[in-house]
């Protein structure tokens, strides 16, 4: 009997298209975090066709790309979207392995709201790293509120929030916390909301547990403004800083502000702002909730996804009981 394979140790593990030519397995010790991503070639990995930028974020650049295998075999949509590492976020020497974590965090959702993952991979010429996803037609979140500088209305927060927390909801029922929730990060696409980029994600405790764990503070990706206290002090993300988060989100939609206005948790605690939140005017009801997720103290954030889903879920509040809610708000 032959000898059963065996998985090399993690920290030897180089995928071959990592090598300079992916034909030659003598360049296979090149490492994985010792790439430098040179300039974009116009066709990635012999198939993806580079057409256009569509959106930039703190660590990618997510590009229209036609799939020439799919239009080959005459798919009237080949149509895609490819996130590669922006240019000065490639030069990080493990920035590939936050790529890779999106990537294989993104794999474990299946979900209406969340992104449609199809593949990561890696152009052997160039030594880019990317993924492939579906190509979401619709505007962010962030370009919605821009435009709604007074919120939105009881009905439109609904539409909105029910399927961004049902997918973060399910995220976190499939062991992944998002770990960067913001409107940008959110696309109301021409058939519903998608909740992407998983891109500084981790694994809930004991998940996926050979996934290389990196800290965020390192990388100077991330908008602080929606980041829990405690991320701010250098803690992983948890269920409890999704939840802070997207606190601050449905506060946003509801009120065209944002909590603590433009500063950052650990700014807006030092200022005490927290005793002087106020009941945004377009929150019909679930006040008391909302508060509770954005409490800095993390032991204090008693508000789960689910309860939070519960308030936008109920029918609409009738004239009276709004002015109840507001006169107790
Ligand atoms: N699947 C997609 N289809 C269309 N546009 C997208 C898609 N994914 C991302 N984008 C656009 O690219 C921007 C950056 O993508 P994102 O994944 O958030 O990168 P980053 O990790 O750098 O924040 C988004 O805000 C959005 O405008
Ligand atoms: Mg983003």
């Amino acid at each position: 009997m032959s000898e059963p394979l065996r998985a090399e140790p993690a920290s030897d593990l180089t995928y071959f298209a990592f090598a300079a030519s992916a034909a030659a397995p003598a360049s296979l010790a090149t490492s994985a975090a010792a790439i430098v991503a040179s300039d974009l070639p116009e066709v990635l990995a012999g198939r993806y066709l580079i057409e256009r930028l569509l959106g930039v974020g703190g660590m990618g650049a997510v590009y229209r790309a036609r799939d020439l295998l799919r239009e080959q075999f005459g798919d009237p949509e080949p149509y895609i979207a490819l996130k590669t590492l922006s240019d000065e976020f490639a030069e990080y020497p493990d920035a590939h392995t936050l790529l890779y974590t999106e990537f294989a965090l993104t794999a474990r959702l299946s979900h209406r709201h969340v992104v449609r993952l199809f593949g990561f991979d890696v152009d052997a010429v160039s030594q880019r790293a990317f993924i492939t996803l579906e190509l979401l037609k619709g505007p962010t979140l962030d370009q919605v509120l821009s435009e709604r500088p007074e919120g939105l209305t009881w009905d439109e927060l609904r539409e909105i929030a029910v399927p961004l927390i049902e997918a973060l909801a399910y995220s976190h029922s499939r062991g992944v916390i998002h770990g960067d929730i913001k409107p940008s990060n959110v696309i109301l696409a021409e058939d519903g909301l998608r909740l992407f980029d998983y891109g500084l994600g981790q694994p809930l405790e004991g998940g996926l547990k050979n996934l290389p764990r990196l800290s965020r503070n390192r990388f100077k990706a991330w908008t602080t403004r929606y980041a829990a206290p405690e991320l701010l002090d250098g803690a992983e993300p948890s269920e409890a800083s999704d939840v802070y988060a997207l606190g601050c989100l449905l506060y946003e939609m509801a009120s065209g502000s944002p909590p603590f206005r433009r500063l950052n948790a650990k700014q807006a605690k030092a200022m005490g702002l927290d005793k002087e939140l106020v009941r945004p005017q377009n929150l019909a009801c679930g006040w008391f909730t909302l508060r509770s997720a954005l409490a800095f103290d993390a032991a204090q954030r008693k508000a789960s996804v689910t309860q939070l889903l519960d308030i936008f879920r109920r029918p609409a509040p009738s004239r009276l009981q709004r002015w109840f809610g507001r006169a107790h708000g």
